[in-house]
């Protein structure tokens, strides 16, 4: 039985699919397109998915997408009348509805066969549902509580619920315009970052300040006794007015959601490329500790309100890792669950898995520990590429091939590292990597100078051997997705500029030798010659979606100043 699982005319559009509750694969549609974040029909992911499972579309039985044009409908209107939003807002509104309720049109043209002949059986599940099922679901725990919570989706921005087994209970949710999702995304086009999924520049930014705006930023997002939150609207445009945006077959756009308002309390809004100065600093420091203060009031009212231990999370605001390194200190719940895509690419793994356990009542199969589940190139496909190029390589043992790239990690060197099936979600995991040794002191310069040009105040990862995170990070927990941040031990941090951010923190990838043996026999190998169980991780990209292919990696290869790429057993040296 299988199940095509779709997040479509939203950002970060993807397909998956499972069969008899496994899942096979799963891919982003930006990786395939090369557009950061690409909204719309995710039709290449629908073909890559099929073709992993080598069927046809006339053969899949069930097909989910994360939206539902009828959730909140009665709400919809209510609020549309109450605040008069304008028509062409409503017009735009019932166009993206009307889409959602035409998929088998698009696949038959897609497919190029008759509508008819496509059996599956459409099925619409809400965004936050689905959310929620792609952490519960995914994640070991026999019973959690679960939340989502992110910008928007069907009309809400957060719900809050209880797991068991193959069910999940919705216990309450906030509904628009209220947000913290678009809290984060308003401050973050105000600090001067416009791109969609931008927030995390902020997250990035903040420990350079200090939380001094923390009362004013306190009334922009207020704290319910309930145990959850509202906006106050005089700061945002979309409660009034609806803000222009965009989610058709491209880059995702976002008009401004600040008002005129917040310019008058906060100043004058940053416009791109201007110099940052401390105040924007302590303001991202501010938004960013507030944010935090949120979850941690949001997740302690429902721990005591479920009296459960385990706790799921997923949604956009789930991809705060600075915020998830920290819910476990300041909450009384005892274990997290964060799956490797939560953002909304997960939904389309997740409306699946509403789909065949809490609708189907199947039993869950297995818990989601990695997330290669995209493309993947045999030895014979990347040879036959890069003759057919005159690209000149070498096919080396894993021995030779580890030795070669940690002795020109020491020796300052970059190198790319293409393994197996790519990650499905936004983290490069040491399948599609950029790797540097971390213990240079010129790590950044040297990644930014010969590769990345980005943010001076962004931070690199480091990718740990899961035993050494006690002897390295002042918390103790696996974290397989880089889902959380922790705090380095003092004693280690001076050894380990290129991967400790300002604060002292690390946004650690634990690299566990039965999930990752290849990866792990690297890192192992830079220990042997260095002492050292880390490797600095970076995405294989260059201003672009992650590599998806041996012929993206190796371009990023040739136009940057890499020095060398691993395919597989494949080395090619400049
Ligand atoms: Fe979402």
């Amino acid at each position: 039985m299988y199940i095509l699982g779709l997040n479509a005319y939203h950002g970060d559009s993807a397909a998956c699919i499972f069969q008899d509750g496994k899942l096979i694969a799963a891919i982003e549609e930006e990786r395939i397109r090369r557009v950061k974040h690409w909204a719309g029909f995710p039709s290449e992911s629908i073909k890559f998915c099929l073709q992993e499972c080598g069927i046809s579309i006339e053969e899949v039985d069930h097909i989910s997408i994360s939206r539902d044009p009828s959730a909140n409908i009665y709400k919809k209107i209510t609020h549309s009348v109450k605040n008069f939003v304008s028509f062409k807002s409503l017009k735009d509104r019932l166009a993206n509805t009307k889409k959602v309720s035409s998929i088998k049109t698009e696949l038959a043209k897609l497919f190029n066969v008759n509508q008819d002949d496509i059996k599956a059986e459409i099925h619409n599940i809400e965004h936050h549902r689905s959310h929620m099922a792609s952490a519960f679901f995914a994640s070991p725990f026999e019973e959690s509580a679960v939340l989502s919570i992110d910008g928007f989706g069907d009309f809400t921005s957060t719900m809050i619920g209880t797991g068991k087994d193959i069910n999940i209970e919705v216990l309450d949710s906030v509904i628009y315009p209220h947000s913290v999702g678009v809290f984060y995304t308003a401050f973050t086009q105000y600090l001067g970052f416009e791109n969609y999924g931008d927030e995390y520049k902020v997250m990035g930014l903040s420990p350079y300040g200090n939380p001094t705006l923390i009362d004013k930023v306190k009334d922009v997002l207020i704290l319910k006794d309930n145990g959850l939150f509202e906006i106050n609207t005089k700061y945002f445009k979309h409660p009034k007015e609806g803000v222009q945006m965009s989610w058709e077959d491209g880059d995702p756009f976002i008009e401004n959601i600040y008002s005129e308002y917040m310019e008058e309390i906060f100043g004058k809004a940053r416009v791109k490329d201007e110099a940052l100065t401390q105040y924007h600093k302590d303001l991202a420091s501010s938004i960013q500790k507030v944010t935090e203060d949120l979850v941690f009031h949001i997740l302690n009212h429902l721990q005591k309100r479920t009296g459960l231990k385990n706790i799921c999370i997923a949604g956009g605001v789930a991809q705060n890792s600075v915020l998830n390194g920290k819910i476990l200190e300041h909450t009384t719940f005892e274990n997290l669950y964060i799956p490797p895509a939560g953002h909304d690419a997960g939904t389309a793994i997740g409306s699946a898995l509403w789909l065949y356990n809490h609708m189907q009542r199947n039993k869950r199969i297995q818990p989601m520990y990695h997330s290669y589940f995209g493309s993947k190139f045999s030895d014979d496909e990347v040879e036959e590429y890069l003759k057919l190029h005159n690209i000149i390589y070498t096919k080396y043992s894993d021995k030779e091939l580890n030795d070669k790239i940690t002795d020109c990690l020491i020796d300052a060197g970059v190198v790319g590292w293409f393994q197996g099936r790519a990650e499905f979600g936004p983290r490069a995991l040491g399948h599609r990597s950029i790797l540097a040794d971390p213990t240079r002191d010129d790590a950044k310069e040297m990644l930014n100078l010969k590769i990345k040009k980005r943010e001076p105040f962004r931070p690199f990862a480091p990718s740990i051997l899961k035993e050494f995170v006690s002897q390295y990070f002042e918390t103790v927990d696996s974290v397989p997705f880089m889902e959380k941040v922790f705090q380095f031990k003092e004693e280690k941090r001076n050894n380990l500029k290129a991967v400790v951010h300002v604060d002292g923190s690390g946004r650690l990838h634990s690299v566990d030798s039965e999930v990752e043996p290849k990866y792990y026999k690297l890192i192992e190998t830079f220990y042997k010659k260095t002492g050292v169980p880390i490797l600095l991780n970076t995405s294989f990209n260059e201003n672009e979606p992650i590599v998806n292919t041996p012929a993206q990696a190796y371009a990023c290869f040739a136009r940057t100043k890499m020095d060398m790429v691993a395919i597989g057993n494949i080395l090619i040296e400049r």
